[in-house]
Formats: C-alpha cells, structure tokens, sequence
C-alpha cells in the first residue's frame, strides 16, 4: 500500500474540533513543525466563521512554538497534558482559556492506554526514515510515540529531511504491557537496549505523509551567571563529599538532570571536578552540556528521552554522531521516566524549585500558590524514586524582593518525605535523618538568604508557640506571599498584621 504524500493544510483538515490529538517527541525535539502551524491557521479561519474549533492536545512533554504557541494563539486547545513551559500557553493557562492538567510524564502514556482521557483520533507523529512497509525511524525525541503508533485511530506522519544523518540505532521503542500482565522492565544498567529501534505503524492508518525540513529552534542556554556557578559547585562538592563519606558507591550512580541554566552548571561542574569518577546518565533530556562531557570522556553513556541540543548543537552531533552512537539511548517518557527503574539503578536526582519550606516541601509549579508555571515534568518521576533527591533555586529572586524559603510553600509538588537535600548559592540542607524542627534549622541557616533568616526564625518562633511535630501558625504561615502580593516585598512581611 503506498502512502500519499499531502500538504500540511490537507492533513490539517483532517482534525475535527474537539479530537484528541497526540503529538510526538518530547520538548522541541521529535515534534511535529508544520502540520500544527497549518492546523492553528484553520482554526482561526474557522473562528472568525464563528465555528468552534479546538483539540485537546496529547503530548510526551514540552512542546515549541509551532505546537503550543501557535495553537495557544489561536486558542485551539481545549484539554492540554502533561507539560507546558511556552509563554503563550501559559497565558492561556493561566486565564482559563485551556483544561490544563498537570500530571508526571511516566503517566501520560499509561494513562492514555488505560483509556483515562479516551481514544486518541489523530496522531502527528515526525520521523526521520521509513520503510514501505510500514516501520519508520523516529527523530531527536519520543516522547510516547510508541503508544501513539498503538492506539491512534488515524496517523499523519511529518517527514522530517532535517537531520542529514541516520539516526538509526539510537532508538529503544518499547511499550510495556499493562496490569495484570505488567512484568518488570527489564533495564539492570543505563545502557540496556530492551525494544526496539523502529517503530511499526499500521499503513492502512496513516492518512499521508507531510514534508518538513524545519530544524528544532532550540536555543543555546546563556551563559551560567555567578547564582548558578555557586550553586553547580555546591552540588558538586556535595557529592565530592557523599563519596569520601562512604555514603554513595565509589563508582558513583548514574544521574538525571533537569533543564535550564543551574543543571547545565551542575553538569559542567561534575565535569571538571577531579573527585567525581566518570558517570552514566538516566534521564529525561540530555543538553548541550551532556554532549561536551561526552567529548571529554566525563559522562560515558546517556539514556534519555530527547536530544535537547540547541541548533549549533545538534550540528556538532550530527558531524559526530558515530562517536554517540554507541553512547547515547532515547527511549519513550514512560521508560526514561518509569519509577520502578529509577528505584533500581539509584539514580542522583537533581531538579528545581520555584520555593521551598523550612520543613523541605517544594514547590516547583505555581507562583503563589496558583499561577501555574510550567507543570511537575518528570521531576517527581525521578524525585520521589532516587537514591538521592537534590531541589536546587537561587535563595532568592527579584532583586531580593522573593524569598525562596518560605515558612509553607504555597503549593505542594515534591513533599518533605521525597524531598532529601536542598542547595541554593548559599550552601546545602541534608535533609536526610532529620526531624521538622531540625529540617527548619539546616534551610535557614544554609540555604535562605541572609537578609530574610531573622524573619525565618521569627516564623518558627512564632509557630513554635503552638507546640507540635512540625510547629506552624496558620494564620501566619504565608506572611511572606501576602507581603508580596499586597506590597510587593517578601521583607515587608509582618506576623502581627496576620494574627489580626
Ligand atoms: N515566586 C515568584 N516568582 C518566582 C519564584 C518564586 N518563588 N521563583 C522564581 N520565580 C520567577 C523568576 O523570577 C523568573 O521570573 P522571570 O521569568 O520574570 O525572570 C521565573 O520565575 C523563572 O525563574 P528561574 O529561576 O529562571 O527558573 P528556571 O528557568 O530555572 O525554572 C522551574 C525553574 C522550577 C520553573 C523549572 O525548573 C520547572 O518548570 N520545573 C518543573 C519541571 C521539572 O522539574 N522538570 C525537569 C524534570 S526532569
């Protein structure tokens, strides 16, 4: 059977108002690039006819701006899970103009085959080679392509002549099967191949085929400012120190990072630090920095669901990619991501806070308590699984007018039971072993900034009144939130005008 190659408008058309559409790849890499900017371009023209039109949008991650900015501008997203971090749709998250579900990207796919959020009706799924019988060769992410190939009713594939090298073999294609049947997955190392490199797709499905030659206009992060240098290098003298303490394999354990400028500079740091021996990496993206310590020698093997390089990046990998071959694994979100394999391989957990509380909770999601962010990501995948779970955020932000720690958070994403060591630029909080009130003392004195560990203390002076396990005052505790909501300063926060 062959395939009809079709303009994205054609496909486009396809897309009813109010279909669940899922969407390959994960963060910019492996998403679909022109189909979606045609789909939001019908949308608008089917607005301004005053008909509805908007899907609900299935995705392994993050997305870029073809997919959530552009149909976040049309406002043709209904339903959206499980991670937003574009400005557009943040907006329109935030306004109530989409149903935005927040949940853990090991979830998605699972949950999707349950049959939770229903049948997905279209799939758009990019790769990078096919075959006509029907196996395709996926391209820089997968997201929960593998279950999207499954269940879709109706495929469109976005055929992607971008990447001038083969990406065969860095692909491991797996679906588990659900319960009862479940078995474990069977990954005792980072590097264990457990699928398979391509993808089957049912020809008798895919409605055609769409050119593209749109690269994945990831930008290269700016450079590491001297917060993040302060607080890459407290990580790693950290772990220098769990080493000599006995307290980790000297091998070392594998590592998964989050995204963004502090876990670059964590991983730049681990680079050049003499003590930590060369790692694996299990984890969800791997960022320019993975690629340089490939390079030299630090970082030895990556598993991972994206190549999150940036497009100078992604060049250098590709005038390379037989030095990667044998290095780097992407597998699908649920695998990356999966809890059971976290807990086995003991990974060294490292993500980010928005804020966190004197007793450990963090809050990685919601600015004051209900602005949403971004969403969870795989950080709780990760987190509550780890051999050891690090959160890391500047002690403050805003020239000082933020706190990070705060007396409660404003929102709960990562508990005080997961949540095992804290690092800001001012130092570490091992968590580890610690009672609340002992958790209380450790993060303010060294993880808040100087300028607010009086008002911290005066906080737990005030709550400690009230006895109790982890002592807080209700009618206290978010003094600092409402200080900056009502005069835009954490510092202006006053403990007698709450008690009124
Ligand atoms: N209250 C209010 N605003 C805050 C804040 C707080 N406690 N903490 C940070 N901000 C603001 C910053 O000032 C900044 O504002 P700006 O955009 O106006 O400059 C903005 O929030 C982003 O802060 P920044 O420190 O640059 O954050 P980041 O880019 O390092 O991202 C998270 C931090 C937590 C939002 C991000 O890591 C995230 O989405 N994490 C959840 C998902 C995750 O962990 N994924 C990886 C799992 S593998």
């Amino acid at each position: 059977m062959s395939i009809p190659f079709i303009t994205a408008e054609e496909a486009a058309s396809y897309i009813k108002n109010g279909d669940n559409v899922g969407f390959s790849g994960f963060t910019a890499s492996g998403t679909p690039k022109v189909v979606t900017v045609a789909l939001a371009k019908r949308a608008r023209e089917l607005h301004e006819k005053g008909e509805p039109f908007k899907i609900n949008l299935f995705t392994g991650a993050s997305t870029n701006d073809h997919v959530d900015g552009e149909l976040a501008r049309a406002d043709a997203i209904g339903i959206r899970t499980p991670y937003q971090s574009h400005p557009d749709a943040r907006k329109l998250c935030n306004k109530g103009g989409m149903h935005y579900f927040d949940t853990h990207l090991s979830h998605v796919s699972q949950d999707l085959r349950y049959g939770f959020y229903g049948d997905i009706d279209v799939a758009v799924i990019e790769v990078t080679e096919m075959s006509p019988n029907g196996e395709f060769i996926l391209g820089a992410g997968l997201g929960m392509t593998p279950t999207l190939a499954q269940m879709a009713k109706k495929v469109i594939i976005e055929y992607s002549s971008y990447y001038r090298t083969s990406f065969r073999g860095f692909h491991d294609n797996y679906v588990p099967l659900d319960p009862p049947h479940r078995r474990e997955i069977p990954i005792y190392k980072p590097s264990d191949r457990i699928g398979s490199t391509v993808i089957k797709i049912d020809p008798a499905k895919i409605i055609g085929i769409v050119p593209s030659n749109a690269s994945e206009s990831i930008k290269p992060f700016t450079a590491a400012d001297e917060i993040t240098e302060r607080i890459g290098a407290n990580v790693c003298h950290f772990l220098a120190q769990q080493l000599r303490d006995g307290k980790m394999p000297k091998e070392f354990l594998p590592i998964q990072s989050g995204v963004g400028n502090v876990a670059n500079a964590v991983l730049y740091g681990l680079g050049e630090n003499p003590e930590i021996p060369q790692f694996e990496m299990y984890t969800e993206v791997i960022q320019d920095a993975v690629m340089t310590l490939m390079e030299e020698g630090k970082c030895k093997f990556a598993s991972t669901c994206a190549l999150t390089f940036s497009d100078d990046a992604m060049v250098r990998f590709m005038d390379n990619i037989d030095f990667f071959r044998d290095k780097i694994l992407m597998r699908p979100g649920e695998i990356s991501n999966s809890p059971e394999v976290v807990r086995r391989l003991g990974l060294i957990a490292m993500n980010t806070a928005l804020e966190a509380d004197i007793y450990g909770n963090v809050n990685s999601t919601h600015v004051l308590g209900s602005k949403m962010m971004n969403g969870i990501g795989g950080s709780a995948d990760f987190c509550r699984n780890a051999y050891l779970s690090i959160f890391s955020c500047p002690s403050i932000q805003k020239d000082g007018k933020i706190s990070a720690i705060v007396p409660m958070v404003s929102h709960v994403d990562h508990s005080e039971h997961s949540v095992k060591v804290l690092v800001t630029e001012q130092g570490v909080a091992d968590l580890r072993g610690k009672d609340p009130r002992q958790r209380a003392e450790t993060i303010i004195e060294n993880c808040a900034h100087p300028m607010y560990r009086e008002i911290l203390w005066d906080y737990v002076k005030l709550a400690s009144k009230n006895g109790g396990h982890t002592p807080h005052d209700l009618s206290a505790c978010f003094a600092l939130h409402r200080a900056l909501m009502e005069r835009g300063d954490m510092l202006q926060a006053d403990f007698a005008l709450c008690e009124k």
